[in-house]
């Protein structure tokens, strides 16, 4: 059992949106936190925001997808904080866009960011947890993991590697007592769905139409009763719960309806 309160929790992506949101309520039930994200400004107005709360709050000012850098930033944490209790990996980027009008610089970054950014975070922790017999890893892939969705061909398939990434070390983790979560959110109301509504091409668009976004909130809020559950798939979403639990049988209907969708807009 991973007890959040008085334990260390790091947080890539912890400046904003569901790595914040999901920083605030375990700070809130007691863990001190280690925040990482490469915004310097950002990243110190997070952290002063959660102390003005009463939380203990260290930050990195780091890029994921630099292993090296990554790697001695959470060395720094553990060597002021003792071990990571709990990592949540949500820093993260998505860039649509028509396949063939996505630049290949694109496609790495993604990869590079969303996919390595995870792995490099989890690969300087787990050891640690396993040796202690304790801890929850809790990665953020996205509902664009579980079905193609047009206009994610750069975005997607990071997010189905950090999928796979997490079905597997689930399995290898869990006989030495560690927890593993994977969040699938819809779209969250956050700066990275804003930025993301930009390059939107109009068939995605049309794709999601009008359901609304959830707030980053809700996704804390499952995530924290995930670790607290010890539950692997987080989906605050009856409609992506549904899509991932009915999986071959209701891709064929869900495929036909977007391409209804794409043909709707092309007209
Ligand atoms: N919002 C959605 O609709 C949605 C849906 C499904 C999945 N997700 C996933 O959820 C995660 C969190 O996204 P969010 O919506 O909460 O976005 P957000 O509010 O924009 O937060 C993203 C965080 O990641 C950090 N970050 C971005 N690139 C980084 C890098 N290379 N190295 C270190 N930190 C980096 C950002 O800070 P800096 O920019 O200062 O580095 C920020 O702290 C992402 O993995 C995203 O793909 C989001």
């Amino acid at each position: 059992m991973t007890k959040v309160s008085n334990a260390h929790v790091v947080v890539t992506g912890g400046s904003s949106g569901i790595g914040l949101a999901t920083a605030r309520l375990l700070a809130s039930r007691g863990a001190s936190v280690s925040l990482i994200a490469r915004g310097a400004d950002r990243l110190e107005s997070a952290a002063a925001s959660l102390r003005s709360s009463g939380a203990i709050v260290r930050t990195a000012a780091v890029d994921v997808s630099d292993q090296a850098a990554l790697t001695a930033a959470l060395a720094g944490f553990v060597a002021e904080a003792g071990p990571c209790d709990v990592l949540i990996t949500a820093a993260g980027l998505a860039r649509p866009g028509p396949f063939l009008d996505l630049s290949d610089e694109v496609f790495r970054q993604m990869i590079e960011v969303d996919y390595f950014g995870t792995l490099y975070a989890i690969r300087a922790v787990a050891p640690s947890m396993v040796s202690r017999r304790t801890g929850s890893i809790v990665a953020i892939s996205s509902s664009t993991a579980l079905l193609g969705f047009y206009g994610y061909s750069a975005y997607a398939p990071a997010k189905f590697a950090v999928r796979g990434l997490m079905e597997v070390v689930r399995s290898e983790l869990k006989p030495a007592g560690v927890h593993v979560a994977c969040v699938f959110p819809p779209d969250v109301d956050t700066p990275q769905l804003a930025e993301e509504n930009l390059y939107k091409p109009a068939e995605t668009a049309a794709i999601s139409g009008t359901i609304k976004p959830i707030t980053a909130d809700k996704v804390a809020t499952d995530i924290v009763r995930a670790i607290d559950r010890r539950r692997f798939a987080v989906y605050s979403d009856p409609g992506i719960a549904t899509l991932s639990g009915l999986g071959p049988l209701f891709a064929p209907l869900v495929r036909r309806f977007i391409d209804r969708r794409v043909r709707a807009t092309l007209r």
